[in-house]
């Protein structure tokens, strides 16, 4: 089987689903912000605020660029779509999964997530959060070839429609 590739907004689950894909598929599992986090060897916060976000960017594309033939379930950072380069380079990739979701469900998730630091959205409000997001939907949109719902669905069912339509 070819590669899954998992796009959305934080929270939408990309790590939870991808992970559990790579269990359902047999596929190794790897994580764009893992990955990224051990080059740099520190945290996404901390390169935000040494570097910008614009490095981070630059690092996210070469990632990205490192995995076009890939035949692993990959979970990418929400912000993967920002560069017509990125979106490009996915294209090329497919299949590849929007995790759709809406800010009333994934808002409380990114506050209840005290694992990782987003420095895009921590000490933002919701209104702030959504402006964050709203931009970025056509840009998923235009980057997937499958969108699948992932709102008031088990990390079981969003695979399972997945596996259905890939
Ligand atoms: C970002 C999403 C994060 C991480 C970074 C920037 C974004 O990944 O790459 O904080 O711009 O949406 P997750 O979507 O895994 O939280």
């Amino acid at each position: 089987m070819k590669g899954i590739i998992l796009i959305g907004f934080m929270g939408a689950g990309k790590t939870t689903v991808g992970k559990l894909l790579s269990e359902k598929t047999g596929m190794e599992h790897i994580d764009f912000d893992d990955k990224i986090v051990e080059e740099i060897g520190m945290t996404i916060q901390e390169y935000f605020d040494l570097h910008g976000e614009a490095a981070f960017r630059e690092r996210e594309t070469n990632v990205l660029k490192r995995y076009l033939d890939h035949n692993q379930v990959v979970s990418t950072g929400g912000g993967i779509v920002m560069r017509p380069e990125n979106r490009e380079l996915l294209k090329q990739m497919a299949p590849v999964v929007y995790l759709q979701t809406k800010p009333e469900v994934f808002i409380p998730r990114l506050k209840h997530d005290h694992t990782t630091v987003r420095p895009l959205v921590v000490s933002k409000s919701p209104e702030e959060i959504k402006q964050v997001f709203e931009p970025r939907i056509p840009l998923y949109e235009e980057s997937a070839s499958i969108v699948v719902d992932t709102d008031e669905r088990t990390p079981e069912e969003i695979v399972h429609e997945i596996l259905e339509n890939i």
